[in-house]
Formats: structure tokens, sequence, C-alpha cells
């Protein structure tokens, strides 16, 4: 096996698979390999995105103490693993120099999927915000979605002309809490966006009941934020047993757990998991293989978690 993924594979990708592999001895020698990578369409066009995708508050926010390498490693283990979606937005202008110099390394920016936000009230300082973007980060954003609904008729204008304009190929807004999914649900039937982001998690359900159903009548892609809930997730589990019914649906690790979980949505383009580890994404990667759970088994799991 060794010596015909040498054949094949460069250097660097051999590493990092064996990284991968000692890290997650359990996983299929398939499971690294780019060009299969399961993906699932964005209705508005049928373009197809990797469904796992790298959330990168923590490692951008690091950027200034700690330097740019590990978030290059980071894009580097993304692309290598299958993904393609980075999930980032403009903060201040040295802090975007510094994510626009990571995610140019290399050319990587071309061959990523980058969803941008606009965070700012009123239309001057939207327009401030979106034209720094375009400049530092050194490419046309595919994505642009107002940030957490904020100012979000004046924000939302300003993306439509963005859109028309050819400098955002899908935009649309997120949400992070689950007090803000009704207002989520006027914008998503009032205006019909390409994308919508949400909160979900087999701990933090209730998008299931509102948002997700929505995203599917009126076609909208959707990414999924706090797949971990910012990391409490693995408090909640910690030193918890996995139980052994989560190899029926190849599921190994607490990770996985929450992964599969909404990764067995339909509705769910793209689950966005944030991390300053490759070891953590090439795992939260790995999720996207095998089989998922059914409707029972999923009911299952939230019981579990909910005792935990
Ligand atoms: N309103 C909004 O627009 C909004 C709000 C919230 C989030 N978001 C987006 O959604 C992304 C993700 O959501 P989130 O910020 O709530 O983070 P999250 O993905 O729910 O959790 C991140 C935490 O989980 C840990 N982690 C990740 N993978 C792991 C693994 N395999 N094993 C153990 N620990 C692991 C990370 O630590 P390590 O670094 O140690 O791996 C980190 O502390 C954000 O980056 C952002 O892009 C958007």
């Amino acid at each position: 096996m060794a010596e015909e993924l040498y054949q094949v594979l460069s250097r660097r990708d051999f590493l990092l698979r064996a990284v991968a592999y000692t890290a997650m001895p359990f996983l299929p020698a398939r499971v690294f390999a780019r060009a299969n990578y399961p993906t699932r369409s964005i209705p508005s066009t049928g373009e197809r995105l990797p469904v796992i995708g790298l959330g990168s508050t923590k490692a951008v926010s690091q950027l200034e103490t700690r330097g740019t390498a590990g978030f290059k490693t980071l894009l580097r283990t993304l692309l290598d693993g299958g993904g393609t979606v980075v999930d980032t937005w403009s903060r201040d202008a040295a802090l975007d120099r510094l994510t626009g110099e990571a995610l140019q390394t290399d050319g990587m920016v071309d061959k990523l999927f980058l969803a941008t936000k606009v965070d700012a009230v009123g239309a001057e300082a939207g327009r401030a915000v979106l034209e720094r973007t375009r400049q530092l980060f050194g490419k046309t954003s595919d994505l642009i979605q107002v940030i957490s609904l904020r100012d979000l008729k004046t924000q939302w204008a300003l993306l439509k002309e963005y859109k028309e304009a050819g400098k955002a190929r899908y935009i649309g807004a997120t949400v992070s809490r689950d007090g803000q999914h009704a207002d989520m649900m006027t914008f998503m039937r009032n205006e019909r966006p390409d994308f919508i982001q949400v909160n979900y998690s087999v701990v933090e359900t209730n998008a299931q009941t509102g948002v997700l159903p929505l995203a599917a009548e009126l076609g909208i892609a959707v990414s999924i934020n706090r797949p971990f809930m910012n990391g409490s997730y693995f408090s909640q589990v910690r030193g918890a047993k996995l139980p052994e019914w989560a190899a029926e649906f190849d599921c190994h690790s607490w990770a996985q757990f929450s992964l599969k979980y909404i990764l067995a949505h339909p509705t769910v383009t793209c689950v966005l998991t944030e991390t300053t580890n490759p070891k953590h994404l090439l795992e939260n990667l790995s999720s996207a293989y095998g089989r998922f759970p059914d409707a029972a088994m999923r009911e299952r799991m939230r019981e579990v978690v909910q005792f935990l």
C-alpha cells in the first residue's frame, strides 16, 4: 500500500496522509483522496462544494501574536484533505493584511471558496469593509454574507449591488444563536438569498424544525456554524465513552459524532469547523466519509449528549 501511495502522491501529500493515519488509524486509505472528497450542490447554481470547511476565527485571531505559519499550514491541510471552503471576515487593515498574506501563499486563494462577511453599520462603512476585503484578501469573495443580520437592510442592499457588479458570486446572511432564527426566516422568505449560515449541532438542534426545512423549500444553500458550540461540546463529552453503536455509522470520535449528525441532514451544504490544529481539521474532514445515522439513530444521538 505504501509503495502504491508513493507512486501517486507528492511527498507533501504523503506526509500529510501519514500524519492523518497516525492520528486516526481507523480510517481507510481512500479517506484522504482529494479527488473523491464528498461535495453537495449550491441550489441556485448547482456548483458543488466540499461538505466540510474551515471556520477561521480562532486561527485569524492568533495571527498578530503567533505569525502566519500556523494558518498557512491549516489552509494547505484543508486543500490537501479535499476541502476548499474558508469562512472569514474583515477585522482591521493590519489583521486583514496578515490574513491576505496567508491566503495568497502559493496561490492557495485561487483554489479556495472564500466566504467573507460584512460587519458594519451604514452604507459607507460597509463599502469600506468590502473594498478592504477585496484588496487585501487577493480575490473577489465567492460568498459575502451580512454578519449576524447586523444592519441588515443597508448591508443587504450593498451586497445585492456587489453581486450585480460581479464583486461577489453569492450573497447571504448569518446567525449563530437560536434567538435569531425567527428573524433569519423572515429574511429568507423576503429576500431568497443564495446562502444562509446558521448554528446547528447534535446539541443545538433548533434549526432542524425551522431554518433548515425553509431553506430546503426555498432552495437556499446552508453553511453551519458552531458544530462544536465553539468548543464547549468537547467539555460536555469529555471523559464519556463514545457509544459502541456509533461504529454502525462509521463514527470513531466525538468530533465525528456531531459532524455526522449535522451532515445526515440533507439540506446542509457545508459545515464550518473552526480549528487551529491540522490534525483536528483532518479528523473533521474525515467525517464526510462512510455511513451516516438515520432518523432513529439521530434521535438516539441527541439523547446521549443530552445526559452528559
Ligand atoms: N455570526 C457568525 O457569522 C458566526 C458566529 C459564530 C461562528 N461563525 C463561523 O463558524 C465557524 C465555526 O464555529 P465556532 O466558532 O462556534 O467553532 P466550533 O467549530 O463549534 O468549535 C471550535 C472549537 O472546537 C475545537 N475543535 C475543532 N475540531 C476539533 C476536533 N476534531 N477535536 C477537538 N477539538 C476540536 C477547536 O479547538 P482547536 O483549535 O484546538 O482545534 C475550537 O476551540 C467560525 O470560525 C466562524 O467562521 C460565524
